[in-house]
């Protein structure tokens, strides 16, 4: 056969298994679909209109070498200024929710409800409503890892002083925006800035305190939440019928091989990641692996107590079920075993657990170190969730791919996206998970943290070499609208 004849028949091939495997019933009606960001990763305008500096702020501008290239959110996509453009652009994609979050310091820039910033409640209002001329729901997120440099100042999430300040944050934010705000997620991911902020120190605030800070951190971030949900419940419920969640992430962790250590293993990391904001807020407390391994090595170690903040019964009481729905982020999984040679004197919540986690060579990765291309872990983790929280309602508040070079032609995110979708939709159909929307990451390329601009994930293309931060649409933007239109991974669906 002629090279090129064989080529083209392989790549056929290919393209027609990859559809033949796809999910091919409909997604429900009124499934729904959106796009995510972040504040500090689009917004920008770090000083203008009286926004106070924040965490990300303060160490990007005085280490340089804090993130790839010294890059920041100063400007970054700058939707601060272009939000009327990114709504335009959320509404060609026809998506029907965007999920965004509101920068702490824009609306309170010492972080105490004193001193309320206008121009920064301004912005939110304008946003939101340009959203709902636009027939898009605001899904919002109260906090993405900027905490006010002020707070931080005094102590941070470690303090234990967080709990009430982000209650009046939140209480705050459900006065100004809950008339049209019906979707609240109170933390995003709360591992990444807990476990790298105040553990390993590779986020801001860049605190070095593995084991100690990192779970103290963790323990007033679920506190706090509690707080938040139950002012929402007890003062504004009523009156805005809206919801309030919180977000988590985890990746898959399977087992490395079928030996009972091994599955036992996966289960460990599992309620060391999900579990330890899951499990006090869906079945009350902390999970029971958690505080045995951290009591026992915090023993051995000589410390009087457990290293893990203890909940008192009343606490435990007041936490549990305070969520109307439940966010999960699912990107990537890792292989894991039960770790032997784990040292009992060292400290830190991944010694903790005592496991070790790797990847598969075999697996396909994207740009980001941390990102395998897995789709089957994240059903495997849906009904994890499902069986261990007592089925909530869940919806994916992120996934996605990234790449290094923003390429219109991503194919390879294109993919990901609808393999992934695949999964969710036979978590939904075979598993009985509860899913009610997916909104991916994201809308645009934006700021990756410490990655800087170098891991992108915008389903639209930003010029950050142009002043204009020029917005252009990807392939994958264009598969997306139609997916939103047709409800449909494959040409043809079935009815369900
Ligand atoms: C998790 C975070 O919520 C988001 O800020 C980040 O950009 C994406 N995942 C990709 O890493």
């Amino acid at each position: 056969m002629a090279p090129l004849r064989s080529l083209v028949l392989v790549l056929l091939f290919s393209v027609a298994s990859f559809a033949a495997e796809l999910n091919n019933k409909y997604f429900p009606d009124d499934f729904m679909f959106g796009a995510a960001t972040s504040a500090y990763q689009i917004e920008g305008a770090w000083n203008e209109d009286g926004k106070g500096e924040n965490i990300w702020d303060h160490i990007t501008h005085r280490n340089k070498t804090f993130t790839h290239g010294g890059d920041n959110g100063d400007i970054t996509s700058d939707s601060y200024h272009k939000y009327k453009e990114d709504v335009a652009i959320l509404k060609a994609m026809n998506v029907t929710h965007y999920r965004f979050s509101i920068g702490w310091s824009r609306i309170l820039p010492n972080g105490f409800t004193n001193q309320i910033n206008d121009l920064g409640v301004a912005y939110y209002n304008n946003l939101i409503n340009e959203l709902k001329s636009n027939n898009i729901e605001p899904l919002v997120t109260l906090y993405h890892w900027d905490t006010p440099q002020a707070i931080q100042d005094i102590g941070g999430f470690p303090n234990g002083i967080i709990v009430d300040l982000f209650a009046d944050y939140a209480e705050l934010c459900f006065k100004l925006f809950g008339d049209r705000v019906k979707y609240w997620m109170t933390f995003n991911e709360p591992k990444q800035p807990c476990n790298h902020g105040y553990g390993s120190g590779d986020y801001a605030p860049g605190i070095q305190s593995p084991g100690i800070g990192e779970y103290m951190c963790s323990h007033n971030v679920i506190k706090a939440h509690a707080k938040a949900w139950h002012i929402y419940n007890d003062k504004f419920r009523a009156e805005q019928k809206g919801q309030v969640g919180i977000v988590i992430d985890s990746n898959w962790w399977e087992p490395a091989s079928d030996s009972a250590e091994d599955k036992e293993a996966s289960e460990t990391k599992l309620h060391f990641t999900f579990g330890l904001y899951a499990n006090p807020i869906f079945n009350g407390d902390y999970p029971k692996v958690m505080k045995d391994k951290i009591k026992e090595r915090s023993l051995a170690q000589g410390f009087k107590e457990s290293r893990l903040p203890p909940f008192t019964e009343k606490e435990i009481a007041e936490i549990k079920g305070t969520a109307d729905f439940l966010g999960v982020n699912t990107y990537s999984s890792s292989l894991v075993s039960h770790d032997k040679e784990v040292d009992k004197m060292a400290m830190g919540y991944v010694k903790d657990s005592e496991v070790k986690d790797w990847f598969d060579d075999s697996w396909e990765k994207g740009a980001s170190d941390w990102l395998t291309v897995t789709p089957w872990g994240s059903r495997k983790l849906l009904k994890w969730i499902k069986d261990t929280y007592n089925s909530p309602r869940i919806i994916i508040t992120e996934n996605g791919y990234s790449d290094f070079d923003g390429t219109l032609d991503d194919d390879k995110r294109i993919h990901y996206i609808s393999t992934y979708l695949s999964s969710i939709k036979d978590a939904m159909d075979e598993d009985g998970v509860d899913i009610f929307g997916y909104t991916v990451w994201s809308l645009l390329d934006n700021l990756e943290w410490t990655f800087g601009f170098t891991n992108k994930f915008g389903l639209y293309n930003v010029d950050f070499n142009s002043p204009n931060r020029t917005r252009t649409p990807k392939k994958s933007a264009t598969f997306y609208k139609n997916l939103i239109k047709t409800k449909c991974l494959v040409d043809k669906c079935v009815e369900k």
